[in-house]
């Protein structure tokens, strides 16, 4: 049986680990792990979030080195057709940061799983495509953490669906993924600003008895 300091260590080290993760745009490929290995935990993250009716609705494609390049790439010339001026310079300075990083993450939910479930279960056909949004947060977030577990940073990025197009033609990616949100990741390159939070009165409520 665990004793009660042993569980304060557990909620510690649990504390500690979703501390870790936060957004970084000071994006490198100083990493001393494969891209193999960051590549099988990824999948890892996915495999082991949840969905609803355990649906695994998520689908995610890694973009490692110059296939993470090429992405960025795709991104500016999508870009370069809406904004000019100081805003291109500003977001092309953006999308440098993160082609400096080892890779990205897109984060895709298969349409055709929710229609299937909708079929299904007619009762529930309202939600599914909420519930499918709300796994893909979730399996973004899992992803994001196990990132940070392993000193990774990592930002989420919604270039979507400006980009969608050639996304899917450049990487052959089946019509029914609808694109949700891209996550560069790379060696922390410089530290993380301090983050404000609201105060807890205004965001809990717990009852005990
Ligand atoms: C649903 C969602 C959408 C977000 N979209 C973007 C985005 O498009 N670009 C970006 O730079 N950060 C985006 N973020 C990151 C947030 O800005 C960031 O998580 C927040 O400021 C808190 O900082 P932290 O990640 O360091 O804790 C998004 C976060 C969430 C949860």
């Amino acid at each position: 049986m665990e004793l009660p300091n042993e569980k304060s260590a557990s909620r510690i080290m649990v504390a500690q680990l979703l501390a870790k993760r936060r957004t970084q745009y000071s994006l490198g490929k100083n990493i001393a792990l494969p891209d193999e290995e960051i590549d099988a935990l990824i999948r890892e993250a996915v495999r082991l979030s949840p969905s609803a009716f355990n649906s695994q609705s998520s689908r995610v494609v890694i973009l490692h080195r110059e296939e993470n390049q090429k992405l960025w790439d795709i991104v500016k010339s999508e870009l370069s057709h809406i904004v000019e001026g100081e805003a291109k310079k500003h977001s092309f300075r953006k999308i440098d940061s993160f082609a400096a990083g080892a890779g990205a993450v897109l984060f895709f939910e298969d349409r055709n799983v929710i229609r299937i479930l909708q079929d299904q279960w007619p009762l529930y056909a309202d939600h599914f495509p909420d519930w499918s949004e709300q796994a893909s947060g979730m399996a973004q977030l899992s992803v994001w953490i196990a990132l940070a577990g392993i000193g990774i940073g990592a930002s989420l990025q919604h270039y979507n669906p400006l980009v969608d197009a050639k996304i899917k033609r450049h990487w052959n990616i089946p019509e029914t993924w609808r694109l949700r949100a891209q996550m560069p990741f790379g060696s922390n390159e410089a530290p993380f600003p301090a983050k404000t939070v609201i105060s807890d009165n205004d965001r809990f409520r717990s009852f005990f008895r």
